[in-house]
């Protein structure tokens, strides 16, 4: 087929690119399944450890695969001298998101498997930058905060260690089950951008670490993960529930897009919205700032009367980072640590049934002529 003659689907509205084993989006009935099993029974009944192996390994543990799982994953928490190194020489201004994107990077340049394309090197890549993400991320927002970094714990479960690497203490218990939900319900969304563009550098036949430095940069906008961060920056823009109303309505009458709300999937709610909103709300509530929660009640109030758009799992996540202490530019690198389990599933796929993905496109400048 010609380049000029195909119809361009722009932005690849409606295309169906490829096949996944790994997530199911059923927009008709606002679910989301991981390898079959819906993503709210899973946040609820399972630990992100399980749900990292569900995605990596293609099945739920069993016990005795839930703690090989885990202790591999807790003796490679700890970053390599380089790594920590080049961590603490970032200048301190960058976004944390171009941070973590060079971090990955650099994981890539020091492991030796980087250029070995097998599954099982795969995997053991995979395992290391599930677990060495939140002592990246860690050692980041401490160093931004000019405290010196906390070694991991290999006692703590993934969520409680990171939270005593960032914090040097572990929180309540609704507050950790809140952040392990958020990762189970960040871990995984199919063929969404930063996914594809994961998918995309793998067809080159490149490594999982471009893949995922790529996946990284796909992420940080605010059409994507960046949404997170946004929804904070506008809660506090709007500063109480009682000018909530008055600024959304306002804001829509100028026509401005509303971060946290809409899908280019969902068109009837998002299926992670629900079990996020109930964490946001226990959170809140520990926190004595239900005014918070009041605040997105009203602003999805009136966006669902005015543009019948609802919000997605950026809304209530946003505010409950906030909630639990987390800088708010590093809510998107909080993504990046549940989501590297989902971009590593899909590398894995990518690499076992490639083909280079390279689309057409439609030719819009002048016509051909002679170079004077
Ligand atoms: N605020 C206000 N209006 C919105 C909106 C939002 N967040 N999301 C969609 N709309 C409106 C658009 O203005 C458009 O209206 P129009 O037809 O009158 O022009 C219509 O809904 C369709 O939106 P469109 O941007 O074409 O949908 P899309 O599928 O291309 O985009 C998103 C999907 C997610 C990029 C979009 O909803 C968005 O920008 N949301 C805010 C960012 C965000 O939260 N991202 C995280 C996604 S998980």
């Amino acid at each position: 087929m010609s380049e000029n003659q195909s119809e361009v689907k722009k932005g690849l509205v409606g295309v169906v690119v490829d096949t996944t084993a790994v997530s199911k989006v059923m927009q008709e009935i606002n679910a989301l399944t991981y390898r079959g099993y819906a993503v709210q029974d899973l946040a609820a009944r399972c630990r992100f450890e399980q749900v990292a192996h569900l995605l990596l390994k293609g099945a739920l543990p069993t016990p005795a695969e839930l703690s090989a799982f885990t202790a591999e994953e807790r003796g490679q928490r700890a970053l390599s001298p380089s790594l920590a190194r080049m961590l603490d020489a970032i200048p301190t201004q960058a976004h944390p998101m171009d941070m973590v994107r060079s971090a990955v990077s650099h994981m890539g340049m020091e492991d030796e498997e980087t250029a070995d394309p097998s599954p099982e090197a795969n995997l053991r890549k995979a395992m290391r930058l599930y677990a060495r993400m939140p002592a990246v991320i860690a050692r980041l927002m401490r160093n931004r905060r000019g405290q010196a970094a906390v070694a991991p714990r290999d006692d703590l479960g993934y969520a409680e260690n990171f939270f005593h690497m960032v914090f040097e203490a572990v929180p309540e218990p609704e507050v950790v089950k809140a952040f392990d939900a958020s990762m189970t319900l960040y871990a995984e969304h199919s063929f969404n951008a930063s996914t594809f563009t994961a998918r995309v550098i793998t067809s080159t036949n490149s490594d999982i670490y471009s893949a995922l430095t790529g996946a990284v940069g796909a992420l940080k906008g605010n059409l994507h993960g960046g949404a997170n961060e946004a929804v904070m920056h506008l809660l506090q823009e709007i500063g109480h529930a009682d000018r909530a109303e008055a600024w959304m309505e306002r804001a829509l009458v100028e026509g401005r897009k509303i971060m946290g709300f809409g899908h280019r999937v969902y068109k009837n709610g998002d299926s992670r919205v629900p079990t996020m909103r109930e964490h946001f709300e226990a959170v809140a509530l520990l926190k004595g700032r239900a005014d918070l929660v009041e605040m997105e009640n009203i602003l999805a109030g009136v966006m669902l009367r005015e543009k019948n758009i609802h919000p997605n799992l950026d809304f209530p996540a946003g505010p409950a980072y906030y909630l639990m202490g987390f800088d708010i530019d590093f809510f998107t690198p909080l993504f990046v640590m549940a989501r590297v389990t989902g971009w590593s599933a899909h590398v894995f796929e990518q690499v076992a049934d490639n083909r280079l993905i390279r689309p057409l496109s439609a030719y819009t400048g002048p016509d051909s002529r002679p170079v004077p």
